[in-house]
């Protein structure tokens, strides 16, 4: 989370006024910056509260997100009622921990694990823990077959795209192994075989391949990189697995693009992560992994914890965390079915492919990336456009209440700033609708008060917050 200084509360300069509406009486203030010596009645305080929040966006028009942002009221009510479940004490709360297992068991056979080899997983606070633990089950594995061989185990990297989600340079600096990241360049905006094939080599633990990009929504060819990878081992003899980064996909692939083969069916995938709280349809803070068998994962990473008298072996970086969004999860599986979810996410591919399409045809738009695998694309503005920035269009857009993000794109390409879009469950083709108006709307502002150009530089401190 946001790291946050302390603040000199000398300097400050005024305290939280309480609306005398609410406590009958004036002049009532309560400390910013510290804990006041006496409390609230609850009503007073939850107001107060309530009124601080008003300032944020609205979360059902940030686009920004891959994050659920509308649950049904009884998915809402079950988790009300769990939020005290703590998810770690399995001897306390067996049946949370068997709704989980049975939620790993749902995701290993959606994701084709083989029969008979004993794929298991874990539940995670999101993707990123997700990443972490697949990460350190690569490092872990590389380093045991590394000292087994007799040979050097100080070099680990692992190899992926440029555009990958922060989540994997996070991993790779606090467990001390060397990105290898491939380059986006113009009309490449995802890793490929040939790049990823070209950064291995025998130090390198394992290769993420990310199906979709956060960068534009596209899918990394898994299939492609593993025969890669295939031909490597023939040729070199380095061994390398894959990690799938399904953050997004893992949710969406299975119900949309059954004939895609980027799981377990692709026999060099170790592992794959994804978040329940994206296409997965929870509230935040709901992640998965999953390992194709035991031996992807090394049996040194595992802690036991109590279980019905019995000990259950548990993988996470953390110890607490609320029960609610895995119940959660569970009452999507559930309620929806695959037949729901795939009705669900084929709507807001709809929507999406239908948004891109309209921006494309709107005159100033350059497509990148088109919403056809996930419901996600992003647009750039025609290299003729010069009197306003995607950046111009994104805080227009925010005048009324949308929140389009707008950034540059990573090395190479760090010269083309883009849009993206995200459309997730809820965001209607009337929404979009309203949406359209409003981008073409502020496009012709734009366009009657053109500025000079800044250069590209001189915009990023305008770059919007993405995931
Ligand atoms: C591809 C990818 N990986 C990992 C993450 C991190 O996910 P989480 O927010 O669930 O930790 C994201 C988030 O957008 C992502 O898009």
């Amino acid at each position: 989370m946001a790291l946050h200084k302390q603040v000199d509360v000398s300097q400050q300069e005024r305290e939280v006024d309480i609306n005398p509406v609410y406590v009958q009486e004036k002049g009532l203030q309560t400390p910013r910056y510290r804990m006041p010596d006496h409390g609230l009645l609850p009503h007073t305080a939850a107001q107060v509260v309530r009124d601080e929040l008003i300032l944020d966006g609205n979360a059902r028009l940030n686009l920004a997100t891959f994050v659920t942002t509308w649950m049904e009221p009884e998915a809402e009510k079950l988790m009300a009622d769990s939020f005290d479940k703590n998810m770690i004490d399995k001897d306390e709360y067996p049946q949370t921990a068997e709704i989980e297992r049975r939620c790993v068991n749902i995701l290993a056979h959606l994701w084709h694990s083989p029969a008979g080899r004993d794929a298991g997983g874990c539940s995670t606070t999101g993707s990123s823990e997700g990443a972490m633990l697949g990460g350190m089950a690569l490092l872990w594995r590389w380093r045991e077959a590394r000292r087994a061989a007799g040979q050097d185990a100080t070099r680990p990297n692992l190899v992926m795209g440029t555009n990958v989600q922060v989540c994997w340079e996070k991993f790779c600096r606090y467990w001390e192994v060397e990105p290898r990241m491939v380059p986006m360049e113009r009309g490449r905006l995802h890793l490929t075989a040939d790049g990823a094939v070209a950064q291995c080599d025998e130090n390198t633990i394992g290769v993420v391949a990310i199906l979709g990009s956060t960068m534009d929504g596209s899918y990394e060819p898994v299939k492609e990189i593993s025969d890669a990878l295939d031909r490597l081992q023939r040729d070199k003899g380095h061994d390398i697995p894959v990690h799938v980064d399904g953050a997004s996909g893992g949710f969406v692939a299975p119900f949309l693009h059954s004939y895609l083969e980027w799981d377990f069916r692709v026999p060099r995938v170790a592992s794959i992560n994804a978040s329940g709280h994206k296409y997965g349809l929870v509230y935040p803070g709901v992640g998965w992994v999953v390992w194709r068998e035991p031996s992807a994962l090394p049996e040194e990473l595992i802690f036991n914890v109590n279980y019905l008298g019995g000990q259950m072996p548990t993988f996470a970086l953390n110890f607490s965390r609320p029960g609610s969004n895995v119940i959660a999860q569970y009452y999507n599986f559930l309620r929806l079915g695959f037949r729901g979810y795939h009705d669900v996410q084929q709507a807001c591919q709809d929507v999406a492919v239908y948004l891109a399409t309209k921006i494309s045809r709107m005159g100033p738009f350059e497509l990148l990336s088109d919403g056809k695998e996930l419901p996600v694309f992003a647009f750039k503005l025609k290299d003729s456009v010069t009197g306003y920035s995607v950046f111009d269009i994104s805080e227009r857009l925010r005048s009324r209440g949308w929140l389009v993000p707008a950034y540059t794109f990573p090395p190479n390409l760090q010269q083309t700033a883009v849009m993206r879009i995200v459309v997730k469950n809820g965001f209607s083709m009337d929404l979009a609708g309203c949406l359209l108006t409003d981008l073409h709307t502020q496009v012709k502002i734009l366009e009657a008060n053109p500025r000079p150009p800044v250069p590209l530089e001189g915009e990023k401190h305008r770059e919007s917050f993405r995931h």
